[in-house]
């Protein structure tokens, strides 16, 4: 008797609580956010009609802007190129990197990136830490993108832009943007936030970065995580779906940006810009300049996805299909960084592979290379060789066709969608899947006249100009321009 009713207290106390804190939500919800929305939305269009000006200001989120990478060479570019055709157009761009004074931020963007850029302005943002994912231990991508409202907040009432352009991805700034700071908005993706393959993983229960063991391995768990990513691809695909004009770095990023914002009408694709130059212009060399050595070289970090493994194979096939002598003039170069312990640890690995097939002898580590060193390879290889699978891009592989070699890439991924043509008459380059088919195509490649040679070199280094950097900027003025049209006319 007792105890009954202990159970119907609790239970009464659980529905009671329960009733209260969905009380709460629907009362948030349906009174304090529309409250606060309306009241924000006239406070900054009271502010825009005080400080009504001539020329549009543009504003660019990018917290991280002191980086260094590549998304901050789209950044910085995107700003000269800006500055170059727009020069009255006030630039202002919001970093979280408190410590960097504007002065030595941009001698940091002329030595890295040798762009030289006019003064423009920073909005220091003292929020960050609100959008870094080691904050959040669980539902990391929602508390993220809640995390990057608040920090947009602070960047529009610090400053409230006419154009408002994202390069990080940040798609929950928009709508606070657009319909509370009255903004255009323009954003560039580098990387979807939520990919269809990272729906699919968990689908199929397979264990990743970010899919974990216990998750894979309970179904429960599993459905629950499957309709948290779902719930989350919606949202983010109406946020996304704010922006009014949208830029995606890649044919791999275009599929699934329109898969999940679904609006392919305003998405453009704009290659980032790579650094080709010095590259395309290197001079070729001959055979006998590079001692008769036929060089195969690949460029790339020692790490499992790079498959390294495969050249190896590849090496082996290769041997038993050409005759022994020219074998002997045959090397494949191995190019790549060794950071720590476990980068070693695979370059032993690979070292160990090859005396197993016995082609230790044709195969070159060199590690830790200089630039200079790097170009001095290039220099001197005659084929390049790329073997990751479902590579995203594959800059690498520009790279070797920029410097002149004849390129052997991975039939899918980004080197199959966006870099290399295998159409005769217009021919970049080969792409390959396996062991055999590479080793085919090398063996051909070598038995190819130096005309045909130089046809596939010459379209390769023309072909490689729409990843250059006049190409990303005409592209992305481009795109912009209908931000400036009826204000600048
Ligand atoms: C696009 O961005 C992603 C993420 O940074 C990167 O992996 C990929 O290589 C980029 N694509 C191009 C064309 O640079
Ligand atoms: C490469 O450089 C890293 C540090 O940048 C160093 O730890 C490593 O030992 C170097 N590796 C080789 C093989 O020189």
């Amino acid at each position: 008797m007792f105890s009954i009713h202990c159970i119907m207290d609790t239970i009464i106390k659980l529905v009671s609580l329960t009733l209260i804190l969905s009380t709460i939500t629907i009362i948030c919800l349906t009174i304090i956010i529309p409250i606060w929305i309306i009241y924000w939305r006239h406070v900054f269009k009271n502010r825009r009609k005080l400080n009504k000006k001539k020329n549009p200001s543009i504003g660019i989120f990018h917290p991280y802007c002191n980086a260094g990478g590549g998304g901050e060479r789209v950044l910085w570019s995107a700003i000269e190129a800006i500055q170059k055709e727009y020069s009255k157009v006030k630039i202002i761009v919001y970093t979280g990197d408190l410590d960097a004074h504007p002065e030595k931020m941009l001698n940091k963007v002329k030595s890295t990136f040798d762009i030289t850029l006019n003064p423009i302005e920073f909005i220091y943002l003292h929020r960050r830490k609100w959008i870094e994912a080691d904050c959040y231990p669980r539902l990391t991508l929602l508390a993220q993108s809640i995390g990057s409202i608040y920090l947009g907040f602070e960047a529009l009432k610090s400053y409230q832009p006419d154009i408002f352009i994202d390069t990080m991805g940040y798609a929950f700034t928009y709508p606070l943007f657009k319909y509370i700071g009255g903004c255009s908005i323009g954003s560039y993706t580098h990387y979807p936030t939520i990919s269809t393959d990272m729906l699919r993983h968990v689908y199929r229960r397979v264990e990743s970065h970010n899919n974990h063991r216990t998750i894979a391995r309970n179904p429960f768990l599993s459905g629950a995580k499957i309709l948290y990513y779902h719930l989350f691809a919606i949202l983010y695909g109406l946020m996304g779906s704010c922006a009014d004009i949208i830029m995606v770095n890649s044919s791999w990023t275009e599929e699934h940006i329109n898969a999940i914002w679904k609006c392919p009408l305003k998405t453009h694709r704009v290659y980032p810009p790579c650094d080709i130059v010095r590259l395309v212009n290197l001079p070729l060399l001959s055979n006998a300049e590079k001692g008769g050595v036929i060089r195969i070289i690949s460029v790339a970090q020692f790490r499992p996805e790079k498959n390294h493994q495969l050249m190896i194979r590849i090496m082996y096939e290769l041997r038993s299909i050409i005759k022994d002598d020219l074998w002997k003039n045959i090397k494949l170069v191995l190019v790549g960084s060794c950071r720590n312990d476990d980068d070693k640890n695979r370059v032993k690995d690979m070292q160990d592979l090859s005396k197993y097939f016995a082609v230790d002898e044709n195969v070159e580590f060199k590690l830790n290379l200089t630039y200079n060193e790097l170009i001095n390879e290039y220099q001197m290889s005659t084929i390049g060789i790329h073997t990751m699978w479902n590579e995203h891009f594959g800059i690498s592989v520009v790279e070797c066709m920029a410097a002149g070699l004849i390129t052997i890439a991975h039939d899918s991924g980004g080197p199959r969608s966006d870099i290399i043509e295998t159409q005769q008459g217009s021919q970049t380059g080969f792409l390959a899947w396996n062991a055999i088919e590479y080793a085919n195509i090398i063996k051909h490649i070598i038995s190819l006249s130096d005309d045909d040679k130089n046809n596939i070199i010459n379209a390769a280094r023309a072909s490689v100009s729409r990843f250059s950097c006049e190409t990303f900027e005409r592209e992305f003025l481009r795109t912009v321009a209908p931000f400036f049209r009826p204000k600048l006319e």
